[in-house]
C-alpha cells in the first residue's frame, strides 16, 4: 500500500484546524471530554457529573430560548415566538429524563460522592447555579433572595441583577396580550420587574377572554386563535417545569430523606413549598372560569373571574 499522504475526506486544509476533525473542531469533542472530573472513586460519580452537565446545558438552551421567544413576542411576531417556545417544551422531555441516568443512587451512594466535593470544593448547594435562577427569573419568577449565593461571582451577580430588572417572559406576552386587545392593567405592564409577580384578577379575565370570547363569532382580534395556542405552549413549559421539579423532589426523598441540607434546615421542608412555583399564574387560575356550564350544572356560575 502506498505510503504516501493524503488529506483525508471533509478535511480542509487552512480552514479545519491542524489535529482536528470538522466535527470535533465544531463540536469541541476534546475540550468537553476534559470538564468531567470526579471527587470521589465511587464509580457512579461520572453519571452524577454528567446528567448536572447535561442539566446546565439544557438551562442554557432553554435560557437562550426564551430570550429569542422575547424578542419575537415584542415585534408581535407570534407565529415564531410560539414556534420557538414549543422548542422549550421539547428540551423539557430529555432535561426532565436525566434523572433516569442517577436513578440508581442510594443515601450511601451519594454522601459518599458529596463529602468528597465538600473536601475539595467547600459546602456546595445547586442554588449556587446560576443558570437554573437565571431560566426561573425569565419564566417570571422573580425571588431576589437568591443572588446571594452569586457574591463570589461577580459577573453572575450582575448578569443576573440585569435579568431581574427586565420583563420577564411573562411580562412579554402580557403585553403581547395588551396590543392585541385583551387589556391589561398598566400596573400590570409597567411594574417594577425586581419584585415578585402579583397576580392579578383582569389578567385573570384577559385570559379567559382569549380562550372564550372569540366562540360568540363577534370578536375583532384576529390573534386570538394564535394566542391560545401561545397560551397552551406556556402551559406545556410550566408542566415540564413542575415535572423536574417533582422528579428533584422525589430524587431527595430517595437520596437525603430529612437530613439537614445547605441552611441546615431539612432539605425537603425546604423544597416542598418550592412545587408552588408554578409560572404563568392567572394562566392557570382562568381555567376555573374558561368554559361554560349549562344551567343546572352544579359548576353554573362558579370560579373566581366576574
Ligand atoms: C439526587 C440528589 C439530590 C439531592 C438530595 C438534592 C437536594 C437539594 C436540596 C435539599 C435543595 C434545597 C437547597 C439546599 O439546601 O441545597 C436542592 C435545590 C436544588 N437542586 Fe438539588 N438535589 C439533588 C440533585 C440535584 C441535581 C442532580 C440537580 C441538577 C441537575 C439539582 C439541582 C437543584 C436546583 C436547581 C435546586 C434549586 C431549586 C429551587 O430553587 O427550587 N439537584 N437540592
Amino acid at each position: 500500500m502506498s505510503e504516501q499522504a493524503t488529506t483525508p475526506p471533509g478535511i480542509v486544509p487552512g480552514i479545519t484546524p491542524p489535529g482536528q476533525t470538522p466535527y470535533s473542531a465544531w463540536i469541541q469533542t476534546d475540550v468537553l471530554h476534559t470538564l468531567q472530573t470526579p471527587v470521589s472513586d465511587h464509580p457512579g460519580e461520572h453519571a452524577w457529573i454528567a446528567s448536572v452537565q447535561v442539566s446546565e446545558l439544557y438551562w442554557m438552551l432553554i435560557i437562550r430560548e426564551i430570550q429569542t421567544a422575547q424578542r419575537q413576542l415584542r415585534e408581535d411576531r407570534l407565529p415564531e415566538a410560539i414556534q420557538t417556545l414549543q422548542r422549550i417544551v421539547a428540551h423539557h422531555e430529555p432535561l426532565n429524563a436525566t434523572w433516569k441516568s442517577i436513578a440508581w443512587m442510594t443515601p450511601t451512594d451519594l454522601l459518599s460522592i458529596l463529602s468528597r466535593a465538600v473536601a475539595k470544593y467547600g459546602k456546595d448547594t445547586a442554588l449556587q447555579g446560576w443558570t437554573y435562577r437565571q431560566m426561573v427569573y425569565l419564566f417570571g419568577i422573580r425571588q431576589a433572595e437568591h443572588l446571594q449565593h452569586f457574591e463570589p461571582q461577580p459577573e453572575r451577580w450582575r448578569q443576573l441583577n440585569q435579568v431581574l430588572d427586565a420583563p420577564s417572559l411573562y411580562d412579554d406576552v402580557l403585553r403581547c396580550l395588551d396590543r392585541a386587545g385583551f387589556a391589561i392593567p398598566a400596573a400590570v405592564r409597567e411594574r417594577d420587574y425586581r419584585q415578585p409577580y402579583a397576580p392579578d384578577r383582569e389578567v385573570e379575565r384577559a385570559w379567559r377572554d382569549v380562550y372564550t370570547s372569540g366562540e360568540g363569532g363577534n370578536d375583532r382580534r384576529a390573534d386570538q386563535p394564535a394566542l391560545r395556542l401561545l397560551g397552551e405552549t406556556l402551559a406545556d413549559i410550566a408542566e415540564g417545569f413542575l415535572a423536574w421539579k417533582h422528579l428533584h423532589l422525589m430524587a431527595t426523598r430517595r437520596t437525603f430523606g430529612h437530613r439537614p441540607a445547605y441552611f441546615g434546615t431539612e432539605g425537603i421542608a425546604w423544597l416542598r413549598p418550592t412545587m408552588d412555583e408554578l409560572p404563568f399564574p392567572e394562566l392557570w387560575t382562568a381555567r376555573g372560569v374558561i368554559g361554560d356550564p349549562p344551567a343546572g350544572c352544579p359548576m353554573h356560575k362558579s370560579g373566581s373571574a366576574a
